[in-house]
């Protein structure tokens, strides 16, 4: 199985039929925003958990020495908080390239917040997931061992412990805690000053 969704992610949903387009991002998506957006808006999603299960080959990571990136992974009860855009149609054609490494485009309901958490609007939103079926999957792993993969992994677009730093430093920003994150993060800081 090829790793590269690209392809398939352009017929995913018709997008001409879309009133508004929003997309939600949960990883990479919140702090590297290399896309234009008429608008944004803090949201949660529910019954999802981000993990850093998945590989990266083309972006923190390579083929030989794939890192490790964020996914979602069904949990019920679980809410997970992100960013969501309201885009234009013509910027997935570049988001589709960006997280070709296995992620699938959904469609998800998505609640926007107001600054005290409140929800404004429940949108449909679309969002990239790589599933445990996709080809760059890597599973789960204890948290100290994932730090460790990070702290040694890089790829074309920079350190694996980057995108980890930035994303923490992010979702502190939303004021969206995370555990899975914020203690691989400990961990990695601890790497660090080893
Ligand atoms: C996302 O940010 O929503 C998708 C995963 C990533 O690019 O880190």
């Amino acid at each position: 199985m090829s790793h590269d969704t690209s392809k398939q992610n352009q017929s995913r949903q018709n997008l001409s039929n879309y009133h508004e387009i929003w997309l939600f991002g949960y990883g990479s998506l919140i702090y590297k925003v290399d896309f234009p957006f008429l608008d944004k808006q803090k949201a949660v999603i529910n019954g999802w958990q981000r993990k850093f299960w998945q590989g990266s080959h083309d972006h923190r990571g390579t083929p030989e020495r794939p890192g490790r990136v964020l996914t979602l992974i069904e949990s019920p009860g679980s809410e997970c908080m992100g960013m969501a855009y309201r885009v234009t149609e013509e910027v997935f054609e570049h988001l589709n390239i960006r997280e070709k490494n296995g992620y699938l485009r959904h469609e998800i309901e998505c609640r926007l917040l107001d600054s005290h958490n409140q929800i404004t609007k429940i949108v449909k939103g679309l969002i990239y997931i790589a599933s445990p079926e996709n080809a760059a999957y890597l599973g789960p792993l204890p948290e100290s061992d994932i730090a460790e993969h990070i702290a040694r992994s890089e790829g074309p677009s920079g350190k694996n412990s980057e995108y980890l730093l930035l994303l923490a430093e992010a979702l502190r920003n939303l004021g969206a805690h995370d555990e899975h994150v914020f203690t691989i993060e400990n961990h990695l800081n601890d790497i660090i000053d080893r």
